[in-house]
């Protein structure tokens, strides 16, 4: 597996061995970070200097992956990621500790001229989001979150076949991130909280709404001929959180009464500036199998991604039939999958070794991250701009153009 690990990396990333290696530290080495890590270990071209993590076992266990990079370890405490971002033979961090720290580790490590790449989301408030643009354009460092459902194999194919025109002009997608994640995330798995429950405590919004937009964002073109306009989010009441722990630790579990201010479902409704609409979403704490629901719809047909099916007017065969999407994929394959061996071993099923080769490869070439900051925040914007909306019983939020004006005239670039 290491082997095949190896040659697909290097397959996805077509550098000359003259490219300089990525200089590279880990911040937060809990499971994403580790995930993250033995991914990044074993890309030629990475060289992994340093790692951080409070829990010194998390470190630990992740200095065992990076063995024989022999990085330096730093766990004196919640702070210490300064001390790591001082080093001078830094290129770039990767972050994967909890939410509340991934703007504030971002934006330091622009200010010490280190790249950054956060984990999802990159923000959690709107002044976050602010900060963010402010200081990656007054310093001019590199900064990107990583979304990886953006570089999914079937998200990429469809992303050629907007490109190619066979959706004809896009008019409205749908997207929800539906991931049960109550017993083994927001709680452990004896129902002790962990970090996430905090935030299901205390706000009602969409919490997690970047793997549903992520493709989204790049079939609509937003932030480049297109922006988001509005948000109205509605969410439904609490029971699933009372009920799981109600029937798995009965009734007296103190969790299976108590008040969670996040609702079970949010269902956000975003309005584009050039009148599309997109429906986002959040439900993760009902019992249920993972989905996305990704749905795609233009003026010639649409993709829907829970069917795995396809139908466009005046190309599928049969008329109002559904077509399979395989062949489609296979005809419309994105070059970034076509040149890279797949691994099913790689996390996701190779989406994350494409996007961290892709990171990879702009730390060393010293070019543009390959999904850049405006739409890591656009996307983060929405946990507080949903929030705001639902406060307000379901009202139209607007927006802020992180661009400021500049998605009139900015090109497609994702995946180009
Ligand atoms: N993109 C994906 O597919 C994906 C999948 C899982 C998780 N995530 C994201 O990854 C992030 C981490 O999630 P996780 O499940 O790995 O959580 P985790 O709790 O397993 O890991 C977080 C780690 O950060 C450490 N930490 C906390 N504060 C720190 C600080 N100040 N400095 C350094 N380290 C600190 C913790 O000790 C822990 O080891 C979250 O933002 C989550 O949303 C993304």
């Amino acid at each position: 597996m290491n082997r095949r690990l190896f040659l697909s990396a290097g397959a996805a990333l077509p550098l000359s061995a003259q490219a300089p290696t990525a200089r590279i530290a880990v911040i937060g080495t809990g499971n994403r970070g580790r995930s993250l890590l033995t991914t990044l270990a074993r890309m030629p071209g990475v060289d992994i200097r340093a790692l951080c993590d409070t829990d010194p076992s998390a470190l630990d266990r992740a200095a065992t992956v990076a063995v024989n990079h022999k990085p330096e370890l730093y766990s004196r405490g919640e702070n210490d990621y300064q001390r790591l971002l001082s080093r001078d033979d830094l290129d770039a961090v990767v972050i994967a500790s909890p939410w509340k720290w991934h703007a504030t580790m971002a934006i330091d490590a622009m200010k010490a001229g280190k790249i950054a790449a956060s984990e999802v989301p990159i923000a959690q408030t709107l002044e976050e989001c602010w900060q963010l643009i402010d200081t990656h354009e007054r310093t001019r460092v590199p900064c990107m979150m990583l979304e990886n459902w953006s570089f999914r194999r079937d998200n990429l194919a469809v992303l050629n076949m907007i490109r190619k025109g066979l959706l004809g002009d896009m008019v409205h997608c749908h997207c929800a991130h539906s991931h049960d994640c109550i017993d083994h995330w927001f709680f452990d798995p004896k129902g002790n909280d962990r970090w996430p429950a905090e935030f299901l405590i205390k706000r009602n919004c969409d919490q997690y709404p970047t793997h549903a937009l992520g493709p989204v964002l790049s079939w609509m073109d937003i932030n480049r001929g297109d922006s988001f306009a509005t948000i109205t989010s509605n969410a439904t009441s609490q029971r699933g959180i009372n009920a799981y722990f109600a029937r798995q630790f009965g009734p007296d579990h103190p969790n299976a009464k108590k008040i969670f201010a996040q609702g079970d479902i949010v269902t956000s409704l975003i309005k584009t500036q050039q009148g599309r609409t997109v429906v986002v979403n959040y439900d993760m704490q009902l019992p249920r199998p993972y989905d996305n629901r990704w749905m795609v719809q233009g003026t010639l047909g649409l993709y829907d991604e829970d069917k795995s099916a396809v139908y466009l007017t005046g190309k599928s065969p049969k008329y109002h039939e559904w077509e399979p999407f395989a062949p489609y994929q296979a005809a419309h394959d994105h070059k970034w999958w076509t040149t890279m061996t797949a691994d099913p071993n790689a996390g996701h099923g190779g989406t994350d070794l494409l996007e961290l080769s892709k990171f990879i490869e702009a730390v060393r070439l010293k070019t543009p991250m390959p999904l850049d900051l405006y739409d890591g925040v656009t996307m983060s914007s929405v946990i507080a701009l949903s929030g705001r909306s639902i406060a307000m019983g379901g009202v139209p939020v607007p927006f802020p153009d992180f661009t400021r004006g500049q998605w009139k005239s900015r090109k497609p670039y994702f995946g180009v």
